[in-house]
């Protein structure tokens, strides 16, 4: 096998084992009164609120494999659109319209998948016992904050190489110039990590252009850059919280989760916080982050393989600007370990440990 197949083969395997794991499929508000059709790791689900609680299924009804997601809801369960079958909460099928008078056969039942609203998402997982909890999402709910929810938008890349990009604090002079970073400052900011838990944090003192927030932030407007503690909390494998601190006890940041549609596909929900300017409209702070990660989008969308490679030979890193990238790709790497039944593990733990740095 060569390295090429043997790297394939780890990202599939990678990709695979986020179905063990928690990811926002919707955001809550979008989950009214009908059922809705959604994709995660090449699943086809339908989200329905059923008294009040989210509940997701397989999208397919059992009789002729029709989708759900066409159906409706009625007395808080699912009808199915081509012959008017009902499920309930559970899933499981109370009427049979053309045969009123029959036994309704055991067998006549949704595939359900765990389903919970936490942080104004809608969270699903494939697997019976997930790994790791649902992300906290403290800001929401906090009548101290203003949360903003960011159109959803599907990039065609791995969702592990959204995420990357989201921590990559050397491509903010580049891509970002002029509105986060500047070209004239290129060096990657001093920054430190630890593992903990279920997240990467990572932690930084350093100076940024504050576009968005100058006006509402009584920040000084000749002069856009602000030096300010920023923290990140990777939620392995795929949430990121990012929170700015700006003077004055004022916060900023972002909830970013990046939900694996397919291997090549992802789905980011973003929710923008702040503690300040609460009565300012939020078109703007919605704009300003959508240009931002369309900025990202044109790059990570070119990048080969659309999947972060498993292999950490497989690119080059920079020892101090890719630290949190290489942590990231290493507890990614083990996850795989943990949770995939042995075959290629040990082939792919040695492939993995050596690291090519081009300093
Ligand atoms: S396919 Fe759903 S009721 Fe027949
Ligand atoms: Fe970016």
């Amino acid at each position: 096998m060569t390295d090429t197949q043997l790297s394939a083969e780890g990202e599939a395997e990678v990709y695979q084992s986020f179905r063990h794991f928690w990811h926002p499929v919707a955001y809550s508000s979008d989950v009214e009164s009908l059922p809705i059709a959604v994709r995660l790791c090449d699943t086809d689900i339908v989200v329905v609120r059923l008294g009040g609680r989210v509940r997701a299924f397989a999208d397919l009804c059992p009789h002729r494999g029709a989708r759900l997601s066409l159906g409706w809801v009625e007395e808080d369960q699912i009808r199915c659109a081509y012959h008017g079958w009902s499920y309930d909460g559970d899933g499981i099928c109370t009427l049979i319209p053309s045969c009123l008078d029959q036994r309704i056969p055991a067998k006549a039942r949704l595939r359900s998948y765990l389903c919970v609203e936490s942080g104004g998402l809608v969270w699903v997982c494939l697997e019976d016992v997930p790994q790791f909890g649902i992300p906290p999402f403290q800001e929401h709910g906090d009548s101290a904050y203003r949360v903003v929810q960011i159109p959803p938008v599907d990039w065609n890349a791995g969702a592990a190489r959204r995420i990357e990009n989201f921590v990559d604090l050397a491509h903010i002079p580049w891509i970002h110039d002029g509105q986060l970073g500047s070209r004239d400052r290129p060096e990657a900011p001093v920054h430190d990590l630890v593992r903990e838990a279920d997240n990467i944090h990572m932690w930084g003192h350093f100076s940024e252009i504050q576009s968005i927030k100058t006006d509402s932030s009584q920040l000084d407007e000749s002069d856009p850059t602000l030096t300010s503690n920023h923290n990140w909390r990777v939620y392995m494998p795929l949430t990121v919280w990012w929170q700015q601190s700006l003077p004055g006890d004022q916060f900023f940041g972002l909830l970013v989760a990046a939900s694996p549609v397919s291997q090549n596909v992802t789905r980011t929900f973003m929710l923008n916080f702040r503690n300040f300017a609460l009565e300012d409209p939020d078109a703007p702070f919605c704009r300003f982050q959508m240009e931002i990660a369309e900025q990202d989008r044109q790059i990570v969308e070119s990048q080969r393989p659309e999947e972060l490679p498993v292999d950490l030979a497989a690119e080059l890193h920079v020892r101090t600007a890719d630290k949190m990238s290489l942590e990231y790709r290493r507890w990614l790497v083990e996850l795989k370990h943990e949770l995939s039944d042995g075959g290629s593990k040990n082939r792919l733990r040695i492939h993995s440990e050596a690291g090519n740095y081009a300093t």
